[in-house]
């Protein structure tokens, strides 16, 4: 039995080494996001190779200047856009080429960048892509020096503005990558995975594989796949041969797998395809693809299905920003972001409103979300006045093919979004725009991909234009929550999707009182908000919301109750650079986020926890910090128990239980300093008691890092969050301290932020004030590993230090 184990070892290795020396034979991706030379502004000459750019700043990428900039209202984005300068910025990198590589193929690949990016190889150009979240490649092949400097640049054009309804970001925000094949090789996005029959005992998988030809005469091949579970175990391979005859071809592989893995939300397997195209012995390429097995409906009256089981898909939408990193990708900083949301049950994605980071779609697939992949925020009719509509005749075609291509094999995309909000939804009569686009892109998708279409749509009657269309195979609706109950009645016979719901408004730490009195915000979408608080906050009882939207409790009921509801998006998950709606300047970040800027949940985070997982909630607010005798209202969001007692200062205010659907209680008492209780119990038992106390002056910081021990490949991450505390180490609810942070070791400050929407302070300091009793800095591994110390200073307190090891 072991021995057998081992052999299967041994052989996996040896096929695991095999595949990793044809890798390396074959095919070659390399980060190419390292020393870049960056120049902010309008420079001359600088496509030429000879240009000398010994000046400009030397940088890594991803990159994005604007998030280095310092606020305004007068840059052209406007507080909606974040308020921080766009402009045009230039890299260039210098780079070798071995003679190795003479006879091959070799590609640049870019992510995304923001936007209007223009590229030269040694003094010729390219191409141009103005679209900002599109990933795009281009063939160097023809214009490379081996063994000698190659110069590659880029210009980044974001200097018209207002581009963009939220922060963009600006440059090159994503990974680049160098991409070296032979001269026969898969194409780009030249695998296709799809699984037609799928159920717990079989699955049936078709792998096409479109291959490239660059050689004058045809070649014969073999192209053989293999695919692995999860454990790296053969699963099932197929091999074809070929004649490539012409400059491409495309080979279809049929697959059986036994009682595959099924992929879902909360068992995220996957599995790789391995493609290697051979001829004779010679390995020409090697092509790797993730993919998942699983299936799934929507359907009219029943909702979403995963694999034959009814599944609400509780959804966030996000822009995306990384708060303090601004646009810069990173995946750790995604991650955690993916993290807190699971954390709090939820388990969908949208990516509004336009593609997203690849990166982010591989977290997804692995830890099990479910994400609806969008394409546009506007067609041919503008939102703003440079954004993509002047772009849209020459490119939208190509754009939109390309996210299809580039996101397909991706198990957790289940959704393509072709549009949100679009204006084209109205239209005068005899006026079809709006119904021959949405046709047009349905097609493209179509063309590409069996999974559902949809639009998101803030008309939800049927005179809208993207519906009548017939394009849709699910109906999305942007709020109107109060009538989802009669979809059916307005659309019979058709599938539904809340694809954007909520959009409440809530400054975290800050609470309003009366709680049960709502404030609309402003008092229509189309008035300017005259009341409001002075000090630009929102109040965080889920007692304020946008005149479009509701609660989160509101929606969250509709949601609870109506099967066909497949699914829904909260606008959103996290804060995000711009629209501060409702307020104006000096507001310049969102407050509709159920987490704050910083990654700091505001409390109706906990109502979804307690709605939405299983494990044991009991979150009590607000802080226990009035004035003597002001009458309080305090919440609580519960599960697993029946009832909830609370004490002061060790005397009863009573039990609360549930009543109707709600998904909360309250008790309404006159402030007396001191401790609150909360014991939540079941069936008498007591499951989880909470307290908060009253808190004395500022007398420590208190730092926890999310992680203590990060990696030392240049871009890993630990959060690290400074809690001001009392004597008694009782959060200070109303800290505004200001805050240095010092990092001494293998890593720095990449990034600084306390979840305030209307701090003018910048991102990229090392000292932040605490905002509402916390402020977090984000620390960035350096390629060396060994011990960091990373220490906060402030003003009367003792310094506090933590340790971190990167490795
Ligand atoms: C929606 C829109 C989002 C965001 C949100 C704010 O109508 O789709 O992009 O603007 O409103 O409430």
């Amino acid at each position: 039995m072991h021995k057998i184990k081992y052999l299967s070892c041994i052989l996996l290795a040896v096929v695991n080494l095999q595949i990793a020396v044809a890798q390396n034979n074959s095919r070659k991706i390399e980060s190419f996001n390292q020393n870049w030379k960056f120049y902010l502004g309008n420079a001359t000459n600088a496509t030429e190779s000879s240009f000398d750019d010994a000046k400009w700043r030397t940088l890594n990428l991803p990159h994005d200047w604007s998030i280095e900039g310092s606020f305004s209202k007068d840059h052209p984005a406007t507080p909606g856009g974040g308020a921080l300068p766009g402009g045009t910025g230039w890299y260039r990198k210098t780079f070798t080429i071995p003679q190795t590589s003479k006879g091959k193929s070799v590609f640049i690949n870019f992510d995304g960048v923001y936007r209007n990016s223009e590229v030269w190889i040694n003094g010729h150009y390219l191409g141009k892509r103005p679209n900002g979240y599109i990933s795009f490649q281009y063939d160097l092949s023809d214009y490379l020096n081996f063994d000698k400097a190659n110069v590659l640049v880029v210009k980044v054009d974001n200097a018209e503005q207002p581009n963009s309804r939220w922060y963009s970001g600006s440059g090159i925000y994503r990974n680049v990558s160098l991409i070296t094949t032979g001269k026969v090789f898969v194409d780009k996005y030249g695998s296709h995975i799809t699984t037609p029959a799928v159920s717990e005992q079989k699955a049936e998988v078709v792998v096409k594989t479109t291959l490239k030809n660059k050689l004058k005469e045809s070649q014969k091949v073999i192209v053989k796949t293999i695919l692995y579970n999860a454990k790296g175990k053969t699963v099932a391979e197929a091999t074809a041969s070929t004649v490539l005859s012409g400059t491409s071809a495309e080979i279809t592989q049929n697959f059986n797998v036994a009682n595959p893995s099924l992929w879902s939300d909360v068992t995220p397997s996957l599995y790789k395809a391995v493609t290697r195209i051979q001829s004779g012995s010679a390995v020409l390429d090697q092509y790797e693809t993730s993919f998942g097995i699983r299936y799934f409906s929507f359907d009219k009256d029943k909702g979403f299905s995963l694999n034959g089981k009814l599944l609400k898909i509780k959804g966030v939408c996000n822009h995306h920003d990384l708060g303090a990193l601004g646009s810069a990708f990173n995946v750790r900083a995604a991650q955690r972001q993916l993290e807190l949301l699971k954390k709090m049950g939820c388990n969908g994605i949208r990516t509004s409103h336009n593609p997203p980071a690849p990166q982010l779609l591989d977290l997804c697939d692995q830890m099990g979300f479910i994400v609806m992949d969008e394409a546009f925020d506007m067609w041919k009719k503008e939102k703003n006045k440079f954004d993509y509509h002047l772009d849209w005749d020459e490119w939208h075609v190509r754009d939109l093919e390309d996210q299809v291509m580039r996101d397909r094999n991706h198990p957790c995309v289940f959704i393509w979004s072709i549009g949100n909000e679009i204006p084209e939804q109205w239209s005068k009569e005899g006026d079809s725009t709006g119904r021959i686009i949405a046709r047009e892109l349905a097609s493209i998708v179509r063309k590409l991909d069996n999974r559902p279409i949809t639009s998101a749509n803030n008309e939800v009657n049927p005179s809208n234009s993207i519906i009548q269309s017939g394009a849709l195979d699910l109906i999305g609706y942007n709020y109107n929550h109060d009538k989802f109950g009669k979809f059916h009645e307005t659309y019979p016979g058709k599938k539904f999707i809340a694809s954007e719901t909520v959009s409440a408004l809530q400054t975290r730490g800050h609470y309003d009182m009366p709680s049960d009195s709502m404030r609309i915000w402003p008092t229509a979408w189309d008035k300017p908000l005259l009341t409001g608080n002075a000090d630009l906050t929102c109040s965080a009882y889920d007692n304020c919301r946008t005149p479009w939207g509701s609660t989160h409790e509101e929606t969250l009921k509709v949601f609870a109750n109506l099967d066909h509801v497949s699914g829904m998006f909260i606008w959103t998950g996290f804060d995000y650079l711009g629209e501060p709606t409702p307020y104006p300047w000096p507001a310049r970040s969102s407050y509709f986020g159920i987490i704050d800027l910083a990654g700091f949940p505001k409390d109706v985070y906990y109502l979804y926890q307690s709605v939405w997982t299983d494990k044991p909630v009991l979150h009590i607010f607000p802080h226990w910090n009035w004035k003597a005798g002001q009458t309080v209202d305090v919440w609580a969001y519960f599960n697993n128990a029946d009832e909830v007692e609370l004490y002061l200062n060790g005397k009863s205010q009573g039990v609360r239980k549930k009543t109707n659907d709600d998904m909360h209680v309250v008790w309404r008492l006159p402030f007396e300093a001191g401790t609150l209780k909360a014991v939540s119990r079941k069936g008498g038992k007591e499951v989880l008691t909470k307290e908060i106390s009253t808190a004395g002056k500022a007398a420590k910081i208190v730092l926890t890092a999310d992680r203590n021990k990060i990696k030392a490949n240049g871009v890993d991450l630990s959060f690290v969050t400074a809690k001001i505390v009392d004597a008694n180490g009782n959060m200070v609810p109303d800290a505004d301290n200001q805050l240095s942070f010092t990092v001494k070791g293998e890593a720095f400050i990449a990034g600084v932020d306390n979840g305030s929407p209307t701090s003018m302070e910048s991102f990229k300091d090392t000292n932040r004030k605490a905002f509402n009793g916390l402020a977090l800095a984000i620390v960035q591994a350096k390629n060396k590993s060994g011990k960091v110390i990373f220490t906060a200073n402030a003003e009367g307190l003792p310094s506090a230090s933590l340790e971190l090891i990167v490795e």
